[in-house]
């Protein structure tokens, strides 16, 4: 009989050449391009392109496929009416996965698929990733508009794809510097090797359903606050804190009753989460750039960690990626429950880059199990039990 892992910690479940991560050491590359770097250099057309098709695109490139996702943006109109049908106070992040699944009837074009056979027709898998890439932040930011009772703003295509998202959200002209920030924030949740929605991609994509329901599963899974749903619960959480001269009681209380703290500790890290280190850095710019006028929630957080490390380091226990983007995307105007949204439309880039690379060599996922249940017994009739 095979060992059950829980959790199947450490126990490979593709070959994947899309990142990596050394979680002793801190790092964390895309296709081998360093995320510090990434996150500096690049944008977030850019990085969706470079995990898509494995290598740095050329500038003709990322102009065909910029030009492709500003192009896809529209979204047909009996989609908007059906998210005006569903309940406002809804989680976005169902009312994403549920507009997202229904995008394969508005914009069929799964034959490559159906027929049973892996499609190997690399454009294919390429349109299909633009059709999804360019929709995911226009939803978003389209129920922002719908679940307020308001009709959505039409998308630009003069805007990058930041910058398009912030416009479509907040109904304003975006801030370059904001955007700027949000650009980087995508480059940073874009892709992060066999996690949970990464894996449920797989196994989805491993059937050889549309991509559409690949990118729906994936959604559904990040939706849980062990994943992506833990932005939330941070800014909750330091709310709930309130201000830094509270931490120490705060922590200790939460410590002696075993509770997780929000935000921290990660399956593949055992020292703090190198994006964590960018975002607090932007956070940091973010401070300068408005003359100081910053949530208080950003000092109660720094207060948090350095208390927390006291306490946690010994496990490997330090802030995530969770940890700081949930702060940086409230002082972006975005609302607490649409925090997970804006990390669904990045790790789009991701899941589809692992579809991809799915189909180039696919077998259904099928593991087993280590029954613990009776043995074979005969049915008892009703009257006798
Ligand atoms: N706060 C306090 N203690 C934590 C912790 C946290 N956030 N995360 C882990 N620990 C402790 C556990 O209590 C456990 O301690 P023990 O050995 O004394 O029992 C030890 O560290 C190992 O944790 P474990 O839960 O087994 O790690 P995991 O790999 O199964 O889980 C997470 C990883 C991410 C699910 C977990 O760290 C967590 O729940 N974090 C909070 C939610 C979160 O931020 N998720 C976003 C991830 S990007």
């Amino acid at each position: 009989m095979n060992d059950y892992v829980a959790g199947l910690e450490g126990i490979p479940a593709t070959r994947s050449n899309i990142s990596f991560i050394d979680g002793e050491k801190g790092i964390l590359a895309y296709r081998g391009y360093p995320i510090e770097q990434l996150a500096e250099f690049s944008n977030f057309e850019e990085t969706a392109l470079l995990l898509l098709d494995g290598r740095l695109p050329t500038e003709q490139e990322l102009r065909v496929f910029d030009d492709q996702l500003r192009k896809n943006r529209m979204v047909k109109y009996n989609i908007r009416e059906m998210m005006k049908s569903l309940p406002p106070s809804g989680h976005p992040m169902e009312m994403l996965q549920t507009a997202v699944a229904s995008l394969g009837m508005f914009y069929p074009g799964s034959e490559c698929l159906t027929a049973g056979e892996v499609c190997e027709e690399l454009d294919y898998v390429h349109n299909m990733s633009v059709k999804i890439i360019a929709r995911m932040p226009v939803i978003v930011a389209m129920w922002e508009q719908i679940r307020n009772g308001y009709d959505p703003i039409n998308p630009r295509t003069d805007l990058g794809y930041a910058e398009n998202l912030l416009y479509m959200f907040t109904a304003e002209e975006p801030d370059p510097f904001l955007a700027g920030i949000l650009d980087t924030c995508l480059i940073l949740h874009a892709e992060h090797t066999i996690n949970a929605s990464t894996f449920a991609a797989l196994v989805t994509g491993s059937t050889l359903a549309s991509p559409y329901q690949v990118v729906a599963a994936a959604i559904g899974t990040l939706s849980g606050p062990l994943h992506g749903g833990a932005n939330e619960r941070v800014v909750e959480m330091l709310e709930d804190i309130g201000s830094p001269d509270k931490v120490p009681d705060w922590l200790e209380k939460k410590l002696a009753a075993k509770e997780k703290i929000w935000g921290m500790g990660h399956r593949e890290y055992k020292v703090k989460d190198p994006r964590a280190i960018i975002l607090q850095k932007l956070m940091e710019r973010l401070a300068e750039y408005r003359g100081g006028q910053i949530s208080p929630l950003f000092e109660t957080a720094l207060a948090l960690e350095k208390a927390a490390e006291a306490r946690l380091a010994e496990k490997g226990v330090y802030p995530n990626v969770d940890y700081y983007s949930g702060i940086l995307y409230a002082e972006m105007g975005i609302p607490t429950d649409q925090f997970t949204s804006i990390f669904a439309v990045a790790r789009t880039a991701g899941w589809l880059a692992h579809w991809k690379e799915q189909l180039s060599d696919n077998r259904i996922f099928r593991p087993t199990q280590v029954y613990t249940g009776e043995g074979i017994r005969p049915y008892v009739p009703i009257e006798k039990r």
